[in-house]
Formats: C-alpha cells, sequence, structure tokens
C-alpha cells in the first residue's frame, strides 16, 4: 500500500483524517489523549515535508446534529500544545468558509476541521459530501485505523474523489503488526477473548480457529461456553440462544487439537454492585441466584501459565467487570501476564487498552491498537472496508 512516505507533499494540501474519538468528562477534557499522540509521526512527517495540512476526525455519535459538547475544538487545544504549534479550527468541516481556511494555508500550517459527524452525510457515506472534503485537498491520507472498519464518507467515498491516496503510520503500523500476529507468527499463538458477550465475539473465536494454538476465554462470555458444557451458572448472565455455537466452537477446537481454556473459579456476588458481598467459588458451584463477575485466582493463575511458552499473543476483552474494582483483579492479572510473557503481545479493544493504561504496564506491551471495532473485525478477518476503498483507489491511479 502506498504510504505518505511515497507522496510528493510539498506545497501541497493534504488532507489527513484522523480518529479523534478521545474520551472527554463532562467538562469536555481530554482524559487519554493516546489516539492524538498516535497519529503526531504522520502529523509531523507531512510538515517536515512542507505540507499545508488539514486534519479531520469524528468524535461521538452527534448522529447528523451539531452538538457542542462533540465539538472537537479541545482537541484542537491538545494537539497544539503537543506539536508546539498554533491550530485553526474550522467552524465546520465542509462548506465555503471551509474551503477559504484550506486554500489560505500556508506551508507548515495545520487546520482541524469540525466533527465530522455533525453531517449525517458522513455516516452515510455520501458521495457529495466526500467530494466536498476532497476539494479541500491535493492529497488524502488515511491514518485513521479505529473507523476503517466504518465505509463512512471521509475514510470511504472519499477515496473515489481524491487526487492522491495514501495511508498514514499509524494504519500501516496497526495493519503490520496484526499481519505479523496472525498471517505469520512464532508459535504457540494464543488467543485471548472476553469480554460481556458471545454474539459480539462469535466472528472473531470462529476465524481464531483456523490459525491459533490455544485459545483462552474469559468475561462474562465464558458463562455461554460453562453452561454448554452443563454448568449451573446461577443468575451469571448467559447467551442461552448461543449454547448451540459455543458447544460447535468448543467441538471444533478439539477436532483441530486446538486447546480451549475456560475459567475454573470465579468470584461471584449477589448482584452487580461494588459493595455487593463477594465469593470465589470453583466454576462448577455458583450458587443460585449469585453471578460470575470476573475470573478467580485459581483461573488467573492457569491463564499465566498458559501464556508462560507462548510466543505470539493477540487479547481482545476484558476478564470480568473491571471498572469495578472488587471485579477487577481478573483483569489485571492477566495484563500482568501478558506484559510479563516474553511473546509478542498485540491487544485490541476499547475497554482492554483501558484496563491496560490503568495498569500502569503499556510499555510491556508489544503493541495497544487504538482501535475496538477495527481490531476486531481484523480478528474476524474481515477485510476492512475503509483500506479495501484505499488500495482501490491507488490501484485506479497507478
Ligand atoms: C471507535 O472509537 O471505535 C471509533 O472511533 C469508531 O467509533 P464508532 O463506533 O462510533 O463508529
Amino acid at each position: 500500500m502506498k504510504t505518505i512516505k511515497d507522496i510528493n507533499l510539498a506545497g501541497q494540501r493534504v488532507f489527513i483524517r484522523v480518529d479523534f474519538n478521545v474520551p472527554l468528562d463532562d467538562h469536555q477534557n481530554i482524559t487519554d489523549d493516546t489516539r492524538i499522540r498516535s497519529v503526531l509521526p504522520t502529523i509531523q512527517y507531512a510538515l517536515d515535508h512542507r505540507a499545508k495540512v488539514i486534519i479531520a476526525s469524528h468524535l461521538g455519535r452527534p448522529k447528523g446534529q451539531v452538538v457542542p459538547e462533540m465539538s472537537l475544538a479541545p482537541v484542537a487545544k491538545r494537539l497544539g500544545r503537543l506539536i508546539e504549534k498554533d491550530i485553526s479550527m474550522a467552524p465546520d468541516s465542509i462548506g465555503p468558509d471551509v474551503r477559504a481556511l484550506a486554500d489560505s494555508l500556508g506551508e507548515g500550517d495545520v487546520l482541524l476541521l469540525e466533527n465530522l459527524r455533525f453531517h449525517s452525510e458522513e455516516q452515510a457515506n455520501d458521495d457529495g459530501f466526500a467530494q466536498n472534503l476532497a476539494e479541500l485537498c491535493d492529497v488524502y491520507i488515511n491514518d485513521a485505523f479505529a473507523v476503517s472498519h466504518r465505509a463512512n464518507a471521509s475514510v470511504h467515498a472519499v477515496t473515489r474523489f481524491a487526487p492522491v491516496c495514501g495511508a498514514g503510520f499509524l494504519l500501516q503500523t496497526e495493519l503490520d503488526y496484526f499481519r505479523k500476529a496472525m498471517a505469520d507468527p512464532q508459535r504457540p499463538l494464543v488467543a485471548i477473548v472476553g469480554g460481556a458477550k458471545v454474539s459480539s465475539k462469535l466472528g472473531a473465536l470462529e476465524n481464531m480457529l483456523k490459525n491459533v494454538d490455544k485459545i483462552i476465554v474469559g468475561g462474562a462470555m465464558a458463562n455461554t461456553f460453562l453452561k454448554s458444557r452443563g454448568l449451573a451458572m446461577g443468575a451469571s448472565r448467559v447467551e442461552n440462544e448461543l449454547m448451540g455455537n459455543a458447544a460447535d466452537i468448543m467441538q471444533a477446537a478439539a477436532d483441530r487439537g486446538i486447546h480451549f481454556y475456560l475459567p475454573v473459579d470465579f468470584v461471584v456476588a449477589s448482584k452487580l454492585d461494588e459493595r455487593a458481598e463477594t465469593k470465589i467459588v470453583p466454576a462448577a458451584e455458583i450458587p443460585e441466584g449469585w453471578m460470575a463477575l470476573d475470573i478467580g485466582p485459581a483461573t488467573s493463575l492457569l491463564y499465566s501459565e498458559v501464556l508462560y511458552d507462548a510466543k505470539t499473543v493477540v487479547w481482545n476483552g476484558p476478564m470480568g467487570v473491571f471498572e469495578m474494582d472488587a471485579f477487577s483483579r481478573g483483569t489485571m492479572s492477566m495484563v500482568h501476564s501478558v506484559a510479563n510473557s516474553y511473546a509478542m503481545t498485540i491487544v485490541g479493544g476499547g475497554d482492554t487498552d483501558v484496563a491496560i493504561h490503568k495498569s500502569g504496564e503499556s510499555d510491556r506491551i508489544t503493541y495497544i491498537s487504538t482501535g475496538g471495532g477495527a481490531f476486531l473485525r481484523l480478528m474476524e478477518g474481515k477485510p476492512l472496508p475503509a483500506v479495501a476503498a484505499l488500495e482501490e483507489a491507488q490501484r485506479r491511479t497507478e
């Protein structure tokens, strides 16, 4: 794939689509700027090569309305501090005023467009909207891995109208790491799949079966697997309608000689409440009316042993309700096991990233993806629509 390095940027209006969908608190303060920092190499490269830089992103889900709380203005401030430059903030993402601002940029100037999703046409992948965006630039760069699983106008349709298209460093790095982990992995390759719902991870689990040596399951989704094996899960969350799929996955794993690990004990509580009474019980002995909310200590130990000889680890989804301290130990212990491993470790998915940042172990993970849905889609073995569009545009102009 052609990247920003293969394109002449000097004096060009370079439109960089990033994912600045960052968490904000009630006062619009950015509480985690990882996604901003992760695209700085691309922005800096464009500036060093005398580009006139236009940056665009969505923030939140304003559903085509102007929602002042979802303005990118706080991001402009943070970005300006990080690159030590004044950033001009556009009043909108399209329209004559924005066009005039883009045209008046000098080399090394940076313009941040307002939230793309203030226009419903963005998520509708509307050609007219995409054309308006494309008219702002001479070069289009997609560095928005985390939204590349969406066919949105600024990552998909735009590639049909922009004169030259390329990938930014973050997009390239994300795809490279994932490919390294899944296409030609050092073995054993271990997949850790957690989170609340089997339904959202079914595709990923089925695809992982084609390639991995071991699968570790945690989070509430493990309950459905255990129930399909005949365990009584008390009041735990179970997707009864997916018990058949869960059994099929375990059978397919067994047929292929893949080790499939489920929790052997749990932290249970009588209700989903931080202050509720808790107990640690074997997986087969969850009392009636109690619910499994985290993996227990024996499971943490088992899982750390499973990871012991791993050479490649891909992890998506927490082991329990880690947002509540009482049910966070299993996920935190998994973070430490992954961090301590000598394997190449790749982690993705919003919740899993939050747990890792909370633990302070970020530097000991080989690669933390900025993608949630996009990372999961790669785990499902499906192409990312925005990447496919970018490649298609590049083929057309070759
Ligand atoms: C994300 O945070 O995963 C991306 O920015 C995509 O956001 P979306 O799920 O609102 O499309």
